[in-house]
């Protein structure tokens, strides 16, 4: 087994515009950052997630005009009524959460701008084109699209489907033009930098058209919400070039130069595909300009849609994710959209399909397996779970089951691949439950020749039970704990670090164990609350 303690994971997840309250969208990116840093812990990783808030920009300070407060007053009130404690509603483990408006951040960004002025990688020049403020984007003629609607007869956004403001002003540049061939024969060197694989070939195929240099300040004739620039205090940061930067200044870029080199390059930033190429392009520019190493992997995952289209607060179409954990809790919540997408593809919420999951795989194929073992262990042995004999042909096969999806699940996180991680751990699921409908325990228990037989049959799907928490509690928190402390394996150590790789190891719960009660880890959801 190889010995990972040594080994440092660094997860980011996109910081979020505090222009508005998290939709599921938002949600989506931090359960799946945070299912794999929980993971990696288990490998015995030092593992660390970062996330935070992105609070410069036009649109957060158009946002906090209409709302006629000033902008800090804003991104302050929106962090701590929505953004912090989405964390909890979903159950995020992060080990910081940065903020764009803290010193830590703001001094050292300086820093890096001036070392890349001073390294001659940005001048002053003359920007001419378009700018989408939803997206905080410059737009190039190829990125619109005709409007409709309102805005017939005019170039619009193709996310925001609104029309992008037109600029013309004097602005610093960053020489992107100079990184394309660095870059793709980064891209070449390193194929699984950018992920999954068409996201990789998109971004290849846009960097060999060409790369223009990039205006990273605006004019604070314009507007002022923003990164001084430190040569030059008429013009602030352009909003994309501070936020990218929090992946390093809240390591300690600039300030903690060990701390910084512990942690960096990050092993994996998840983002969505609709920022992809700030991550996969810009990015590492940015980095190889400084020369600073770059992050080993980028994955662009797919998109919540709804009728068709990427949810959008904007769009009136996004959802809480509080109307969704207000009714079936945070672990079906996390669950759900890491098992039912495919991880790198654009998947359709919808209340039916979470219900009917919620209830046909946690609620029957999961938690009944749990509350069924459980309560016989209690009726047939008094709560104590009893030493197994000899294993048969059907025990074996169940502890072969369990060391084959703990191989082939953890393969799968390497790849990304959280939900085939998990339906590779639901074998095991479904194992356990064909064995006990096969081996009858409650006919084993009329006779008392088969008692032994009986107990083999009971720790054996304690036993399960018992490496299911191990490899659920990443996905699954709540209730892989409460199965944890009913199976009374405190004793084997905290959950949260068990190791993975270990939880196929057979025999590790000690017979004549105190076995608690267990209250339904996903108990019964009335119809009317499933479909609001
Ligand atoms: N502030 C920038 C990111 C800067 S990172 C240096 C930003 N913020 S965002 O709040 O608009 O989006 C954050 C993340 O949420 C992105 O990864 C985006 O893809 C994701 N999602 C927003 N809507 C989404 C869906 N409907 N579905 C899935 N993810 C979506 O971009």
């Amino acid at each position: 087994m190889p010995n990972n303690l040594d080994a440092s994971f660094y997860a980011t997840t996109p910081i979020f515009y505090v222009n508005d309250a998290p939709h599921i969208g938002h949600a989506y990116t931090e359960v799946a950052a945070d299912v794999l840093t929980r993971w990696h812990r288990q490998r015995g990783e030092d593992a660390f997630l970062l996330t935070g808030t992105d609070e410069h920009g036009e649109k957060i300070l158009r946002t906090a005009a209409a709302n006629k407060v000033e902008p800090q007053a804003w991104v302050d009130k929106l962090v701590h009524d929505a953004w912090l404690p989405l964390l909890n509603t979903i159950d995020i483990d992060n080990q910081d959460f940065i903020r764009t408006t803290e010193p830590r951040h703001e001094k050292n960004v300086q820093k890096f701008l001036q070392h890349l002025y001073d390294k001659g990688f940005i001048y002053r020049g003359e920007f001419v084109g378009n700018y989408c403020v939803g997206c905080e984007e410059y737009k190039t003629e190829g990125d619109l699209i005709d409007g409709e609607g309102d805005f017939a007869g005019q170039a619009v956004c193709a996310i925001h489907s609104k029309p992008v403001e037109k600029l013309h002003e004097t602005n610093y540049f960053f020489k992107l033009s100079e990184f394309q061939q660095p870059l793709l024969d980064f891209y070449a060197a390193n194929p699984k930098f950018i992920q999954p694989e068409s996201a990789r070939n998109e971004v290849v195929s846009f960097v060999r058209r060409g790369l223009e240099d990039l205006s990273i300040s605006r004019s604070k004739e314009k507007f002022d919400w923003g990164i001084d620039i430190p040569w030059d205090d008429s013009h602030i940061t352009y909003v994309w070039f501070d936020a990218l930067l929090n992946y390093i200044t809240a390591i300690g870029y600039g300030e903690d130069e060990a701390a910084f080199e512990k942690r960096w390059p990050a092993s994996v930033q998840i983002v969505g595909k609709d920022i992809l190429r700030f991550h996969a392009v810009i990015w590492p520019a940015m980095l190889m300009a400084a020369d600073l190493p770059t992050p080993k992997q980028v994955f662009g995952h797919g998109w919540l849609l709804v009728g068709g289209e990427k949810m959008s607060k904007s769009k009136l179409t996004g959802i809480a994710p509080h109307q969704i954990t207000d009714t079936f809790g945070s672990d079906a919540f996390r669950y759900y959209f890491m098992k039912a997408i495919a991880f790198g593809s654009d998947g359709s919420f919808s209340w039916e399909d979470l219900s009917a999951r919620y209830q046909s795989e946690l609620a029957n194929g999961f938690g009944n397996l749990a509350s069924r073992v459980i309560a016989m262990i209690h009726r047939y042995f008094d709560g104590t779970l009893p030493a197994s004999g000899p294993d048969t042909e059907a025990e074996l096969e169940i502890q072969k089951i369990a060391a084959d999806a703990v191989a082939a699940a953890d393969a799968a996180i390497d790849d990304v691949a959280i939900h085939e991680a998990i339906a590779q751990v639901w074998t095991l699921v479904d194992a356990l439950n064909g064995y006990i409908t096969v081996q009858e325990p409650w006919v084993l228990a009329k006779d008392e020749a088969t008692r032994e037989r009986l107990a083999t049959v009971l720790y054996t799907t304690a036993e399960g039970l018992r490496a299911l928490s191990v490899l659920l509690s990443p996905v699954v928190p709540k209730a892989t704990a409460k199965l944890w402390s009913a199976l009374a394996a405190q004793s084997l150590g905290d959950l949260a670090d068990r190791p993975i790789r270990e939880a196929a190891d057979w025999g590790q719960l000690p017979a004549g164990a105190k076995i608690a009660e267990l209250e339904p880890l996903f108990p019964r959801i009335e119809q009317d609350a499933e479909t609001k």
